[in-house]
């Protein structure tokens, strides 16, 4: 049964925007111009700008993101890029796809995001990049990310595809690597209406070799001088990505005063709430409490007309595809918080009175231990 309040809910997004979106999809619709066109363009000049890039370059999705982005900075088979096992089986994925070989480390529980201190123990003659994820929309500890790379000779792609509008002392996620990686998949702080990515820089080399990357590895005279893939976003995605883009200054202000609510009316009721570490600007992709007593409190919820979801049930490195097979440090946090973790309802569009009802229902369904 669909709860009242759903945990995501991106058809608000679009109702919220309707007039725009459908005069946008419109006009793409009217050009008979549907793929890397004018859209596409214009997309990538105002989300360089809001970002705070020179460039980006849009491309399929997400996962391709990070792919192309490891692949142009010129990693690939025979390299280790190290990452975390608490995320998006997608990272993972992306690292294999660029050619790679994935080394997960542990999380701070503090913010749920790589663990600095476990990096230098598995760099090794391997190694070539890091990719921290800035999970639930929390920016990575990316000073002493950087430290470590500048030291130890490694590329950074940050996973930026919960993080639209976080920041590190006033620079937002995208601008905090060498490259960023974002994904539009529909519940994200800017999400489309179907898939799409794209990848952030100030590189003018690197951003040429995505832009070559994700169509077949062309150059202008559309010949192969790299061996790429098809991952290119199209117009409409692009038009409807314009219109969101507009929007997602106030989306984001939104998500943190809606968090700001869950945080005051929950602190002290046992649960674990999320934290914003000193100079960080979460931008709550998702609100993430914990509590050892996870099912019984979403059960609860379930009945009280409240969704919730998981970010993630099992980590990468106990995934069938991947158990067994990964070089993976001490993950006692990561084994840890997979069971506790628990996503309430977060997005732009929540009413006031809605936030209010989810207050309520955890409160009634949460006995403290
Ligand atoms: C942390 C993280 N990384 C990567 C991705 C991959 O993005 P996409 O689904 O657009 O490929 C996602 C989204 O699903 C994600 O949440």
């Amino acid at each position: 049964m669909t709860p009242a309040i759903a945990q995501a809910d991106p058809g608000r997004s679009y109702r919220a925007h309707a007039a725009e979106i459908d005069e946008a999809i419109a006009r793409v619709l009217r050009s008979g111009r549907f793929i890397l066109d004018e859209e596409v363009e214009l997309f990538e000049r105002e989300l360089a700008a809001w970002v705070g890039t020179r460039f980006a370059v849009a491309v399929g999705s997400g996962t391709d993101a990070i792919a192309i982005a490891l692949r142009a900075t010129g990693i690939g088979a025979g390299d280790e890029v190290v990452t975390v096992s608490h995320t998006a089986v997608a990272t993972v994925a992306a690292i294999e796809m660029a050619g790679a070989e994935p080394v997960l480390v542990d999380v701070d529980p503090s913010t749920m995001t790589i663990d600095p201190g476990c990096i230098i123990p598995v760099i090794g003659p391997r190694t070539r990049a890091i990719v921290p994820v800035h999970l639930y929309g929390h920016p990575a500890a990316m000073d002493e990310i950087g430290d470590i790379a500048r030291r130890r000779g490694l590329r950074i792609v940050e996973d930026a595809a919960q993080a639209h509008g976080a920041a590190l002392r006033g620079r937002r996620a995208g601008t905090l690597g060498d490259a960023g990686a974002f994904s539009f998949y529909p519940t994200k702080n800017l999400g489309a209406f179907g898939d799409g990515g794209a990848i952030t820089t100030d590189d003018a080399d690197l951003a040429a070799a995505c832009r070559r990357l994700r169509q077949y590895g062309w150059d202008a005279e559309r010949t192969s001088q790299a061996r790429g893939v098809n991952s290119r976003l199209d117009e409409i995605q692009a038009a409807i990505l314009r219109v969101k883009l507009r929007h997602l200054s106030a989306d984001v202000r939104r998500r943190r005063a809606v968090a700001a609510r869950y945080c005051a009316a929950l602190r002290g009721c046992g649960l674990v709430l999320p934290e914003e570490a000193p100079g960080a600007l979460h931008a709550f992709h998702l609100y993430v409490v914990r509590t050892p007593d996870r099912a019984r409190l979403r059960a609860a919820l379930e009945r009280l007309g409240v969704g919730t979801a998981v970010h993630y049930t099992v980590p990468v490195h106990r995934q069938p595809a991947y158990a067994g097979r990964l070089r993976c440090a001490p993950l006692a946090t990561t084994e840890r918080v997979a069971g506790e973790i628990l996503s309430l309802p977060l997005y732009p569009e929540l009413s006031d009175g809605e936030v209010d009802e989810v207050i309520a229902a955890v409160l009634a369904a949460h006995v403290s231990p």
